[in-house]
């Protein structure tokens, strides 16, 4: 719950920031990043205010403009003000013209890798473009003892690839595998403050120490916190990427295995998470039942994570992830029957309100998320829906022009039949039940993230349903 009351307002501690920028352990280093989507744009204003002078470059050309008017492409709590104050200050600038990488001692690469269209692998065809361009231009700007610093997540066995690559090309520049963990959300504070720092380098001991020493020079301001920080191989530090992710998509789904359980017997899984992650061995995160996981990494990631392995021929080392990634579909399609079951059997002109549609709250990403495809599933279904969410809409109207929506949770939920919550954003976990129960037709609601008090809301007349959650009164 911690995690997903934090308001947006608290989510920078801009002290912290500061306190990052003011540690001139060594000067200002010159640097890329190559990629300026979530993880680089980030990134990239977070160097910049660690003091360090930034070239981002992407090949969006909108994206490109907008980023260089200090004006952030996507949401994230805090990101605007480092973006504008790099900008305003000199240290940051982006560019599409890769030629501008020339003289950069370290360059980060953090492309997209999204799930390819036929199958589970990882689509590495933005990684090795982007490397085509930026080996050409260091080919003919060398520079002596740069760095090639991959963020993305990527298969392992990539860093190697990449490192044999440049010496193909002549290059002398050494690859490093330095895997970013961030959370939409709280991609600022997890890029300043981070909860370790790995690197992956190479066999070669000489080239894997310089480029310790200058990752350390970069990083100083961020090390000064005191976070670990890990020096592995290569194939080490592509995998803790895989792993961390594999990890939390499989206590997720874990839980709403559970769940499932708990519908069929009529226990309750929040009281049941609750007293598990009492057990300092399990701990209480990554415990909360519902609608499932979604997002721009998890779901991708543990599907690439088993095509690697596929291809490697430990497939079954990791054919518990195929079963983590159903019941993450199972719990979204169950939301749907949910639905269908309320209205007896088909949803056809039947009013639904939507609350949310991003992955989670805090971010505006669409990419796979349970609300959307509840929404989309119902809509396909004939029901009259209307998605609200505090700032997904654009995205929404966007992509989906046909979906209603409307500008917040009292508006969406006139006359509505049935409200379902999908997205826990706190404008909908703090909404009164009495106040909404005034604009609908019918009192009932699906919580699908166990965000909502089941008493409070049956005694203000509504019909509560959650997430494997029990209606009995302890
Ligand atoms: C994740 C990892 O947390 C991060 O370390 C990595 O770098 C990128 O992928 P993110 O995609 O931003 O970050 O989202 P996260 O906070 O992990 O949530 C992922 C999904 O899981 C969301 O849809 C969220 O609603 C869901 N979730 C999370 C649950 O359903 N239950 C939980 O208990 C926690």
């Amino acid at each position: 719950m911690a995690e997903r009351s934090r308001g947006v307002g608290g989510l920078v501690d801009r002290a912290m920031s500061r306190r990052a920028c003011r540690t001139p352990i060594f000067g200002p280093v010159k640097l890329s990043v190559i990629g300026c989507g979530y993880l680089g744009a980030v990134h990239a204003a977070s160097m910049a205010e660690l003091g360090h002078e930034v070239v981002g470059v992407d090949v969006d050309v909108d994206r490109v403009e907008r980023l260089s008017r200090g004006e952030p492409p996507f949401y994230e709590p805090g990101f605007a003000e480092l973006l504008r104050r790099g900008v305003d200050e000199g240290r940051l600038r982006f560019t599409t013209d890769m030629g501008d990488v020339a003289g950069a001692r370290v360059h980060f690469v953090g492309v997209g890798t999204p799930q390819r269209e036929s199958g589970y692998a990882a689509d590495l065809s933005h990684l090795d473009a982007a490397m085509t361009s930026l080996l050409a231009v260091m080919a003919d700007h060398p520079v002596p003892g740069a760095l090639v610093v991959g963020k993305s997540t990527v298969p392992v066995g990539t860093a190697a690839r990449l490192q044999e690559w440049c010496g193909s090309e002549g290059v002398a520049a050494t690859v490093v595998w330095n895997p970013e963990f961030l959370r939409e959300g709280f991609a600022v504070q997890d890029t300043l403050t981070p909860d370790r720092v790995v690197y992956g380098l190479p066999e070669d001991r000489a080239a894997g120490e310089a480029a310790r020493d200058l990752l350390d020079e970069v990083y100083a301001g961020v090390l000064s916190h005191g976070m670990p920080r890990l020096v592995t191989n290569y194939q080490t530090a592509e995998l803790v990427k895989v792993a961390a992710n594999s990890f939390l998509a499989t206590k997720i789904s874990f839980i709403n295995a559970i769940a499932e359980l708990c519908e069929a017997t009529g226990a309750d899984v929040t009281r049941l998470a609750e007293a598990l992650g009492h057990d300092e061995r399990i701990g209480p995160k990554f415990l909360r039942a519902g609608v499932g996981f979604g997002g721009g990494c998890l779901p991708k990631d543990i599907r690439a994570f088993m095509a690697r392995a596929g291809e490697l021929g430990v497939d079954q080392a990791l054919t518990f992830l195929r079963e983590v990634d159903a019941i993450n579909q199972r719990r979204r399609q169950h939301a749907v029957a949910m639905a269908e079951r309320h209205f007896g059997g088909s949803v056809r002109d039947r009013r639904v309100a939507i609350l949310g549609a991003a992955f989670k709250p805090d971010s505006d990403d669409l990419r796979d998320s349970p609300a959307l495809y509840v929404a989309t599933r119902l809509v396909g279904q004939g029901a009259d829906v209307v998605v609200t969410d505090p700032i997904a809409l654009p995205g929404l109207h966007a992509r989906y022009p046909h979906i209603q929506t409307a500008p917040n949770a009292r508006a969406a939920c006139v006359d509505a039949e049935l409200v379902m919550l999908l997205t826990e954003w706190t404008d909908f976990t703090g909404l009164e039940p009495d106040q909404l129960g005034s604009v609908v037709k019918e009192r009932a609601i699906i919580d699908g993230r166990n965000a909502l008090d089941p008493a409070r809301w049956e005694a203000a007349g509504w019909s509560y349903r959650g997430m494997g959650r029990a209606s009995t009164t302890w």
